[in-house]
């Protein structure tokens, strides 16, 4: 397995595959990797001629408040996994070749970009579009591949990538998720023992609505109310049922919808969520 930290190796590497008409199945990361990253690395090297992955914690996606600093950085650990499943790159640039200091220029997705996580984290989504426009600049994919637990991070990617007309096609994945229902995600290991517990509401309170939304329900208050209810043991950041391509709210589920939540936990925040499309015939 090959390690690339600069644009321009990295690029060089990409172009000679895709002389060799070889195609490139990519999967951008933070590092700290788990089954849910790993799930996404087996698709994107199952489905293409090469997988190449990117650990870089992106700084432009944290406020100064967040866990920039203590973000977990087991790279040696995250190497090994990805050696076991066959990546054939991986692309670990760093800040300083990332962002020099003359840099200028964000990508800013309008309208899929508001609400729901950007209420908390306003700048976050400016900050994922960038690195993610970079990171395919530099790898040049064919596909990438994204969970459906940043269920609005896939939404604004679909977005730019339609919009800025780049020729990735965006492969979304669903959830991974403990044996107990709680959706994996790096910062699961900030959380204490009682945090952890708390935690399982979340999913717990979106299964309880998704046999609602089974069950013929389609008023998105009533669903919601029913969330927020289930949900009363922690601190509620949002409850939002969406339009699931553009995230715009709905009042009634008339078309494919996403039911997404976020809590802010003492050790951490923590977002779940599940699609539903009330035109999906029965199995
Ligand atoms: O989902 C993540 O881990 C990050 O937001 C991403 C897409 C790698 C961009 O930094």
């Amino acid at each position: 397995m090959k390690i690339i930290q600069s644009p321009e190796e990295m690029r060089a590497w990409s172009d000679e595959q895709r002389r060799r008409n070889r195609t490139i199945g990519f999967v951008p990361t933070m590092g700290a990797l788990h089954e849910g990253h790993l799930s996404l690395v087996r698709a994107a090297v199952n489905g293409n001629d090469a997988g190449v992955a990117s650990i870089f914690v992106n700084p432009t996606q944290f406020a100064p408040t967040e866990d920039f600093d203590q973000y977990p950085r087991p790279f040696e650990d995250d190497l090994a996994k990805l050696g076991a499943e066959k990546v054939e790159v991986v692309y670990a640039p760093d800040a300083a070749g990332m962002y020099p200091d003359a840099f200028s220029t964000y990508v800013l997705v309008e309208k899929v970009s508001q609400g729901l996580c950007a209420g908390s984290r306003p700048h976050f989504f400016r900050g994922v579009a960038t690195v993610v426009a970079k990171l395919f600049n530099a790898v040049k994919p064919h596909r990438a591949y994204f969970g459906q637990k940043d269920a609005q991070q896939c939404a604004v990617i679909k977005r730019m990538t339609r919009d800025l007309d780049m020729g990735v096609e965006i492969v979304e994945m669903p959830i991974v998720r403990e044996p107990d229902g709680l959706a994996m995600s790096s910062r699961n290991q900030y959380l204490t023992e009682e945090d952890r517990r708390k935690a399982l509401c979340l999913s717990r309170a979106l299964f309880l609505a998704e046999e609602m939304l089974k069950n013929g329900e389609r008023n998105a208050q009533v669903i919601i109310s029913a969330v927020r209810n289930a949900m009363r043991d922690v601190t509620i950041d949002y409850v939002a049922l969406v339009d699931a391509e553009t995230m715009a709210p709905l009042e009634t589920v008339t078309r494919p919808a996403t039911l997404a939540v976020a809590a802010l936990l003492p050790t951490a925040r923590l977002i779940d969520n599940i699609k539903f499309d009330p035109g999906a015939r029965k199995m």
